[in-house]
């Protein structure tokens, strides 16, 4: 079978995960390589082997050879790259979030249907065997109805700095950068509800904390700290025309204890905890039962979620399949983020037709 020659825009932190990926896979081949910081593109392409490296992205799509294209650059720029990629017959796989509004996001999604081609938005963590687990007995009905479900995702000391807290680069802060995954992981595993109304609070009171010592934490390939107006936390409580609800709060910056990832889902059957760990918790003959399944990763793999994130756009490619995280779940999850945004700088509930 004819390889899937493979364009990866953006050579930072994250196009690791592309690159280990589609080396991984037997039908994809690494082909060009693209950074507006030519020497990170040039190395890159020479660790993975690339025949092409290009420091303009408009130039790697006028590449007849390539095929498909990761995009792994700022936020802002997901939206320009992926309509062109698209509007030169590239099938796209790109980093989330979707976009920064809705305004874009629906122009991205035009773009897909005009052109055809594929768009898979990287959300990564409906791809972790942990959730691939519990959707396959939510699917089956042990859950019941989902009514509830309850998403945390609170860093102490984490602001990445860089392009992230450059809130014209990002489009916000832990809402948009990490919350989204969180948000998404529920709404998916809700059945992707329709959002009926979202009451949000964002605040801005401890800044990045880059005066504290002696712990360490992720920073951006290109670090600074010295540019920051993002917000350093988030909560919001969001409807859906069902009838149920998600509560969420993330943060990059808090006073915590510590660091905590939960993400916990309740139905009317059962409920299920899928951070920091998957249990299912059920009733039998009278008593409560908390389910542990037997499975390599009961948490979150970072390296297995992103090979069969890689191995699902190669196949959808291959053996033209729908992607199971479509361009329209980027729009609906961009409404969501967008929501809460606009709540809090108005200071009340925002509802959706
Ligand atoms: N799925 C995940 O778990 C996950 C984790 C981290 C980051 N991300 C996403 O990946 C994207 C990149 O994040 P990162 O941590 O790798 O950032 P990064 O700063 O480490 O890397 C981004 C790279 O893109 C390059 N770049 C920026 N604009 C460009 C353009 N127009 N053309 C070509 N190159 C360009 C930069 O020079 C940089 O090398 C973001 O959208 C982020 O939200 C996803």
């Amino acid at each position: 079978m004819k390889k899937v020659k493979i364009g990866v825009i953006g050579a930072g932190s994250i196009s690791e995960m592309h690159f280990n990926g589609y080396e991984k896979n037997p039908y994809a081949e690494i082909f060009a390589v693209c950074d507006v910081n030519e020497e990170r593109a040039k190395e890159k392409a020479g660790l993975y082997k690339a025949t092409k490296h290009y420091s303009d992205y408009r130039e790697l799509l006028l590449d007849k050879e390539i095929d498909a294209v990761s995009i792994c650059t700022w936020n802002h720029s997901h939206a320009e790259i992926s309509i062109a990629a698209l509007k030169a017959g590239k099938h796209v796989l790109v980093e989330k979030p979707l976009t920064t509004s809705v305004e874009k996001a629906l122009e991205i999604e035009k773009a897909v249907k005009e052109s055809g081609k594929l768009l898979q938005v990287g959300f990564v963590r409906r791809y972790a065997s942990n959730t691939k687990i519990l959707k396959s007995f939510i699917d089956a009905g042990d859950l019941g109805s989902i009514y509830y479900a309850k998403a945390s995702c609170l860093r102490r000391l984490g602001n990445p700095g860089g392009w992230f807290s450059d809130k014209s680069r990002s489009g916000g802060g832990p809402l948009i950068d990490i919350g989204v995954h969180v948000i998404d992981l529920c709404w998916y595993l809700m059945g992707r509800p329709k959002v009926k109304s979202i009451t949000g609070n964002t605040y801005r009171k401890l800044g990045n904390r880059s005066h504290i010592q002696n712990l360490s934490f992720y920073q951006a390939a290109d670090y600074d700290s010295s540019k920051n107006d993002v917000e350093d936390m988030t909560n919001a409580l969001v409807r859906f025309e069902n009838g149920a609800s998600l509560f969420v709060d993330v943060s990059f910056t808090l006073h915590a204890k510590k660091d905590e990832t939960q993400v916990k889902l309740y139905g009317d059957k059962g409920g299920a905890e899928i951070e920091p760990e998957l249990h299912i918790v059920s009733e039998k003959h009278n008593t409560i039962l908390n389910v542990t399944p037997q499975v390599d990763y009961l948490t979150f793999n970072f390296t297995q979620a992103f090979q069969s994130e890689i191995d699902h756009f190669i196949e959808c490619i291959t053996e033209n399949k729908e992607t199971i995280s479509p361009v329209q779940d980027g729009v609906e999850i961009m409404k969501i983020l967008c929501g809460i945004y606009e709540s809090s700088e108005k200071g009340m509930e925002v509802t959706f037709s």
